[in-house]
């Protein structure tokens, strides 16, 4: 085991998306997940039902909890729900964490539309969070959100990316698994350049949780000490054969199979 992921996150009761995506996703990459929850979410395949905030002092309880005892060599953080959660969050990273490679996924809604950040939220991720980050992962609703933009096809996308690396994050990794078409293609930039991965795109209605489990792939793939770059190519390649493996339950967005690299103990 080699690697260890401090998670900001929300609980996922369905167990495909949030926290629950993250730990299992660092876990069947071989590193080491430990949590601080930013919210419960009774939630399953077909949507979310409700939301129950941590207070955000008890937030930065759990991440400097982790942090002063087992340490961190990536966080990554996915749902906050609000500004008081972000600007914890934040006095955290900047007193506690610095130096240590963060990753943004700037989760504003769920698989099946419900807001998961309130709005005036939105500008204090934008001042505040998204300057710490190595990495910030955005879909393109969220990439159209922290812009103002819009993004209607891969052609578009450069020019959001390029954006949302003006707001401090060293490096964007902007997804494309909204736009249509056989070919799914996500654009990493950094101030050096930028880089498309593509891939077909799998005919499924099993894809809840991708956007937590490809950040904490990446996360995970930085604490291990690989390149951004080497990072995202095996992220998203453990991704799309969870996608390929769902294992087809419920009646909406189903979760995907993240233990297809685990062996069961015989
Ligand atoms: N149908 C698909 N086939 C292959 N790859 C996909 C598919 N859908 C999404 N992906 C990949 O999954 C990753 C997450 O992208 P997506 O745009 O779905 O994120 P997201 O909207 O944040 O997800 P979530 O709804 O879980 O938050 C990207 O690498 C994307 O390319
Ligand atoms: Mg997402």
């Amino acid at each position: 085991m080699k690697g260890r992921v401090l998670i900001v996150a929300g609980s996922d009761s369905g167990g495909g998306a949030g926290v629950q995506a993250d730990i299992k996703t660092v876990t069947a990459l071989g590193g080491f997940a430990a949590t601080a929850i930013t919210a419960l979410t009774a939630q399953n395949t077909k949507g979310v039902d409700a939301v129950l905030d941590v207070p955000a002092d008890f937030v930065a309880r759990q991440m400097r909890a982790v942090l002063s005892d087992l340490g961190a060599d990536s966080i990554k953080t996915g749902m906050l729900g609000n500004g008081d959660v972000i600007e914890a969050v934040c006095q955290v990273l900047e007193k506690d964490a610095m130096g240590i490679p963060l990753v943004v996924d700037p989760v504003m809604a769920a698989k099946g539309g419900a807001s998961l950040l309130d709005a005036a939220a939105v500008e204090v991720l934008k001042s505040r969070l998204l300057p710490l980050a190595a990495v910030l992962t955005p879909n393109l609703p969220e990439a159209e959100a922290l812009t103002g933009g819009t993004v209607r096809a891969v052609g578009d996308m450069e020019a959001a990316a390029a954006a949302l690396l003006a707001t401090g994050a060293k490096a964007v990794l902007l997804k494309g698994g909204h736009l249509d078409g056989c070919v799914v293609t996500d654009l990493l930039i950094t101030a050096d350049g930028s880089r498309r991965f593509e891939s077909p795109r799998i005919r499924s209605r099993h894809t809840h949780g991708t956007g937590c489990t490809l950040a904490s792939g990446v996360a995970v793939g930085l604490a291990q000490g690989l390149d951004l770059g080497a990072a995202v190519a095996r992220a998203r390649a453990y991704v799309a054969e969870a996608i390929r493996g769902a294992p087809g339950l419920g009646g909406g967005h189903g979760p995907l199979n993240h233990g297809h690299t685990v062996k069961p103990f015989e």
